[in-house]
């Protein structure tokens, strides 16, 4: 069983997706840095795409996502025609350089679309980057507007991977949270698209919902082990209701404690290893035979803006409302309200508005900090090891949370869940 330390556990750190995290983009960092950087892609550099799609048929009341009710078909169509303008202007500037690997769409919920409109936004996006390849394709959906025409939209589409929000199967940590939706309601989505041929189905869970105990989560996991998703990301509610608002609809007294929290993530870990299942990272699962569990055998798991990952790819394109680009030497998210990204793209203007700019140093922290919560092990170039750092690891090693082995430091099995902390001490821009 992991050891509790409450002042680690309470620290906020970030969950690094990106280093520097978002906290450290700032808004003199724009377009110009986007254009420069997508001149700069070579043609045999592996380029994903990830296109966000802000709108949701019903808004989810725990939601921390950047998206909107979907409202009006009027205003999905408006935000389909920036996409495609977006995409228009990326293109131009990548001169057909760069070798389309994958394209990931999230959101909000891209199956808040219309089915037609998503056939022919990847048929745009394979004939545009693609260049005769075939990009593997990743959706999240929402299982509650999940419908047989998006089983064959998807599968026609070659959609290789498919995410759902489940949450909880627990009918009243669904009454609580704002999001109805009954295990058979799971069941008919999964039945749906094996019959189609796709096979490769992740579920987002969470913990530390209102009202949400050991056993409650484990009840949820009976169902879950039964219907053998290949991939699980068990993520931990953060509650942020001056962040959004739609939040304040939850009971905050409901809510599990931070020692109850970690409870309930140390069995999701235990149950979910014993049902066979490998741990990526400190919050992702997948069944051995899928490419993550894979890549995790050979040291090759990825993080991004996704979460754990196998692409290996150099360059991540983010397009649409609020999507970030990841380049070597540059982080760069678009403009996050809709109306003010629609009205850029309009103008004939990339969409770039905060980012950061990564030197060497950044970029050889990025390394250290992606390969601490990845493979749980880095061996840090002895430029970046100070005094300040040295007491912090020195910390972490009287804890028994991290190893010295030679050059490398190996988080230990009880400092998994204290990766994003020992991560945090190769921070800079952190205020520690
Ligand atoms: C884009 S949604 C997934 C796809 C689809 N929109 C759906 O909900 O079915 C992203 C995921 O982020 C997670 N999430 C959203 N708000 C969260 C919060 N406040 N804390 C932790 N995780 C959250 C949920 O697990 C959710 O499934
Ligand atoms: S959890 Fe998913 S479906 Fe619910 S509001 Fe957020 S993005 Fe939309």
């Amino acid at each position: 069983m992991w050891p509790y330390y409450p002042d680690l556990m309470e620290r906020p750190v970030p969950r690094y997706t990106s280093y520097p995290p978002a906290t450290a983009f700032c808004a003199s960092v724009g377009t110009e840095a986007q254009a420069r950087a997508l001149n700069a892609v070579g043609p045999g550099t592996a380029v994903s795409l990830y296109l966000h799609i802000p709108y949701c048929q019903k808004i989810c009341w725990y939601c921390g996502c950047n998206t909107g009710a979907a409202g009006r078909t009027q205003r999905l169509s408006a935000y389909l025609k920036a996409l495609e303008g977006e995409i228009a202007l990326v293109a131009k500037l990548l001169g057909g350089r760069g070798k389309l690997h994958r394209i990931a769409f999230g959101g909000g919920s891209p199956n808040a679309i219309d089915p037609v409109d998503f056939v022919r936004l990847v048929d745009r996006l394979v004939t545009i980057f693609g260049a005769g390849a075939a990009p593997d394709i990743s959706v999240e959906i929402d299982p509650r507007a999940f419908t047989p025409d998006w089983a064959m939209t998807l599968a026609i589409s070659q959609v290789s991977r498919v995410s759902f929000g489940v949450q909880s199967f627990d009918p009243a940590i669904q009454a609580a949270i704002g999001r109805i939706q009954p295990v058979t309601m799971i069941e008919t989505c999964i039945a749906a698209l094996r019959a189609r041929g796709i096979k490769a189905i992740n579920f987002d869970l969470m913990y530390g919902l209102p009202g949400q105990t050991v056993e409650v989560l484990d009840q949820t996991l009976d169902d879950v082990v039964r219907l053998k998703p290949s991939r699980i990301a068990l993520f931990g509610y953060a509650h942020v209701p001056q962040m959004f608002p739609r939040q304040r609809r939850i009971d905050a007294t409901a809510l599990p404690g931070p020692s109850a929290r970690f409870d309930q993530a140390a069995h999701g870990y235990e149950r979910l290893i014993g049902e066979g299942y490998v741990a990526i990272g400190f919050d992702h699962f997948a069944q051995p035979d899928d490419p993550l569990a894979k890549a995790a055998a050979t040291g090759r798991v990825r993080r991004n803006f996704q979460g754990f990952t196998e692409d290996q790819a150099e360059v991540m394109i983010g397009l649409g409302a609020s999507a970030i680009s990841l380049f070597p030497d540059l982080i760069i998210q678009n403009e996050k309200n809709p109306g003010a990204y629609r009205d850029r793209i309009a103008g004939g203007q990339l969409a770039g508005s905060r980012g950061v700019v990564r030197g060497p140093e950044d970029q050889a922290r990025a390394q250290v900090i992606e390969q601490l919560l990845c493979q749980h092990s880095a061996a840090p170039d002895p430029s970046l090891v100070d005094p300040q750092l040295e007491a912090a690891l020195a910390q972490f090693r009287a804890l028994g949370l991290v190893e010295q082995k030679g050059d490398a430091l190996w988080i230990t099995e009880q400092g998994r869940p204290y990766a994003r902390n020992i991560a945090a001490a190769f921070d800079r821009h952190a205020a520690h």
